[in-house]
């Protein structure tokens, strides 16, 4: 039988006060009542921060380096995306519950709606935060090219929305925010877009360090090769190029758009980017996060 397709965009719905996608929501229960296992590995940003590059990362680790093991499968299979429901299709949660541990298990939820057990299990967790004008910048092209989002308007009025939390997943000053809390009392590593940019060698390190697994030179130098822009751009089980074109469409604006930090600079106008300064030192009030706008 057909797959249902999701005619149109729709508008987002609003739970716990983050607005979300209507088909996540109506599956929300199941996200709520997830069981995590202790040897779970969370993978959590705000969307558009660089998900999919820690992800192929991290299934690069779990796979000792052999790019082959990870052509098994799209991304998206490999790193269940937890809180993905779609009519017509298994849920993120219930595609879980089938992988053998240890799983590796994709959010992009605020800390306040992670649910219960990954708290209670200690899971690790890595959190991959980007800077927001980018992230801003990468949100408007994926609204365009990914037909579960409402329309963007023009790019003036989507960064509007974006510094007001009214995408998807709200606001990204919150999350950001609340997951920099958490790193304080559960087992986080808190890594940066742009760190990994600068220097991905010693990132790499760091994620194999916080794993317990031992640091060997040549997987680290396959794992470089393997996971850079270029090579992710041209490899179809990481470049979302697998899924449906009613769902994302890639000739309106490839998944891998650019992958750079400071593209910014050509949408922000200086008027806009004021107006963005002044907000974003408002909202990041009393926080010690801070991250590099460029490198
Ligand atoms: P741009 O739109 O700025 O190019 P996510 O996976 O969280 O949806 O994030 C997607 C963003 O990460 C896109 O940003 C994409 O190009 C970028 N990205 C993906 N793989 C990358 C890599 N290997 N190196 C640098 N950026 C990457």
């Amino acid at each position: 039988p057909p797959k249902m397709e999701p005619s149109s965009r729709q508008e987002l719905k609003v739970i716990h006060e983050i607005p979300l996608y209507w088909s996540f929501v109506e599956k929300w229960a199941q996200v709520e009542s997830f069981q995590a296992r202790p040897d779970d590995l969370l993978i959590s940003t705000y969307p558009k921060s660089g998900t999919t590059w820690i992800s192929e990362i991290v299934d690069m680790i779990y796979n000792d380096g052999n790019e082959e093991k990870c052509k098994r499968d799209a991304i998206f299979n490999r790193v269940p995306f937890m809180e993905m429901s779609c009519p017509g299709f298994v849920s993120g949660t219930e595609q879980l519950a089938t992988v053998p541990s240890p799983r590796l298990v994709k959010t992009h939820l605020p800390v306040q709606l992670l649910p219960v057990s990954f708290w209670e299990q200690d899971c690790k967790m890595i959190y991959f935060a980007r800077n927001a004008k980018d992230v801003a910048v990468s949100y408007y092209h994926f609204y365009q090219m990914a037909k579960m989002h409402p329309d963007p308007g023009t790019w003036d009025e989507f960064l509007g929305t974006f510094m007001a939390g009214k995408v998807a997943y709200g606001s990204w000053y919150d999350h950001v925010k609340g997951w920099w809390e958490k790193k304080k009392a559960y087992q986080i590593l808190y890594m940066f877009y742009e760190d990994m940019k600068k220097d991905p060698k010693r990132e790499i390190e760091k994620v194999l360090q916080f794993l317990g697994k031992e640091r060997k030179e040549e997987m680290v130098n396959k794992i470089l090769h393997h996971t850079s822009f270029q090579e992710m751009k041209k490899n179809p089980t990481a470049n979302y190029e697998m899924m449906p074109t009613w769902a994302m469409d890639h000739s309106v604006s490839p998944f891998m758009r650019k992958g750079m930090s400071g593209d910014w600079k050509n949408y922000f106008t200086v008027a806009q980017n004021e107006i963005f300064d002044a907000h974003y030192k408002e909202q990041m009030k009393g926080s010690t996060f801070s991250c590099q706008m460029e490198i």
